[in-house]
């Protein structure tokens, strides 16, 4: 068992830790304060290459593994929870999935502009009166020709307002349950699409949070993902990937809670001395030291897992859990050791303390995460090899320029 990252993953790490460390941070307060996604963010992280970090070089892509992607989601919410959640949708559920399940077409069309940055992308499952009930959905497609005419609402739809592209789960029949449902591809320029933002959240105040509405909007066959009836699968695929990215994030943010921790227990005295000579506050440092440490493990072994190509549903599942639930714990833990000041926004625990609580809603709530793992264990849930899994990686075909594989 080798715990150690290799080059290519430091020299990632290191890229996306500067530039958190430079443009990030010194500004997340600033757009968390008006609510407002930072116009900067997007273009930067397409030019620094981190909206295609994991995705082959032949499809726009940076050609780095899925421990990369982890590390990246990492580093980015050790300094914004805006910013990775922009990766959770933008890459792991919207770009994964066309690498898995896309026609050489599709992947073409857009994975390419996805991964490169030209093009950003969001994905539409949640409704307003489905959100865990995946099944239960109400958005239709009804197939006409050669097109789809598709109706309904999603909702909490992250990058909503700014997306280009959208990976959209809609009922091609609706008496038949989970096999019934089908996932297309809609752009934001299809006849019909419209999209608008959600204002007052408790936390990811910055990120652009939103709903898309479809009213008889016209999607060609050719932008099907997978077979008719495979909707379901699309989407539990892609939540496979998202609640990845999700986990690592909450490593991240349980580190920036660590860190500000120390900092401030080092330098706040009381009784003549640092708060952190007192044995409650170490008690709480060593607690985050454990939640970051066993979390990490976690979201490194499902990256592990996902480079070699075998299911990890069950594991990917708890690093998200586990992550998640381990964050909110952590912020509450740092606001405590901040006292007063941690209750105010001159300090960024505050943020990470609201931040923290939509990581165990977003992507399968904890709730729904607890039910999943009971039921491996009861034997109730299986991990069985599935029709489309997402590729293995392979350095030589990740690496490869489009030139080479012509
Ligand atoms: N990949 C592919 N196929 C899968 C799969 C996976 N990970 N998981 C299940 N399937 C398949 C199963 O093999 C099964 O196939 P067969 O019928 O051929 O056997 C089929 O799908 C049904 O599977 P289950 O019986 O496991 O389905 P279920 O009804 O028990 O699942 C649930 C229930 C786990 C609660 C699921 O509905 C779920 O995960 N809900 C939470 C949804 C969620 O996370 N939403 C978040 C929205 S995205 C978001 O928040 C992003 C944003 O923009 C902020």
């Amino acid at each position: 068992m080798d715990f150690s990252l290799n080059q290519e993953q430091l020299a990632a790490q290191k890229m996306v830790r500067d530039y958190v460390a430079k443009e990030v941070i010194p500004v997340v307060g600033e757009w968390d304060r008006k609510q407002e996604l930072n116009p900067a963010t997007l273009p930067r992280m397409a030019e620094l290459g981190i909206l295609g970090i994991s995705i082959p070089v032949r499809y726009g892509g940076q050609g780095f593994d899925y421990i990369t992607l982890g590390l990246v989601c990492e580093e980015l919410e050790r300094g914004d929870t805006t910013s990775r959640v922009i990766m959770s949708v933008h890459f792991g559920l919207n770009s994964l999935s066309l690498l898995q399940w896309g026609t050489e077409e599709q992947k073409q069309k857009f994975l390419v502009p996805q991964a490169r940055g030209e093009k950003y992308a969001a994905f539409g499952l949640t409704e307003p009166g489905a959100g865990s009930d995946v099944v239960n959905m109400t958005s239709t497609a009804r197939r006409v020709g050669d097109k789809y005419i598709l109706n309904g609402e999603k909702m909490w739809i992250s990058l909503a307002s700014k997306a280009h592209h959208f990976l959209v789960i809609a009922k091609t029949d609706p008496s038949a349950g989970h096999k019934g449902m089908t996932a297309f591809i809609v752009t934001s320029d299809m006849p019909g699409v419209t999209t608008g933002d959600i204002h007052g959240k408790l936390g990811v105040r910055a990120g652009s949070t939103g709903w898309i509405n479809m009213e008889n909007v016209e999607v060609p066959v050719e932008n099907r993902l997978g077979e008719e009836g495979e909707g379901f699968k699309v989407a539990m695929g892609a939540l496979d990937n998202g609640r990845y990215t999700v986990a690592a994030g909450a490593v991240g943010l349980i580190r920036a809670c660590l860190e500000e921790s120390t900092k401030y227990a080092k330098e706040r005295k009381t009784g003549g001395k640092p708060i952190a000579e007192h044995q409650l506050i170490k008690q709480k440092l060593a607690y985050m030291t454990n939640w970051y440490e066993s979390s990490r493990l976690l979201y490194l072994k499902a990256g592990w897992m996902k480079n070699e190509g075998v299911r990890n549903t069950r594991e990917t599942g708890l690093a998200k859990w586990v992550a998640t639930d381990f964050s909110v714990q952590a912020a509450l833990e740092a606001v405590q050791i901040h006292g007063s000041y941690g209750f105010s926004d001159e300090y960024p625990v505050e943020r990470y303390l609201r931040n923290s609580k939509g990581g165990v809603i977003y992507e399968g709530t904890s709730e729904i995460h607890q039910l999943m793992q009971a039921d491996y264990v009861l034997g109730n849930r299986d991990d069985k090899p599935l029709r489309c899994e997402l590729p293995a990686y392979d350095a030589e075909y990740w690496q490869a320029e489009p030139e080479a594989v012509r």
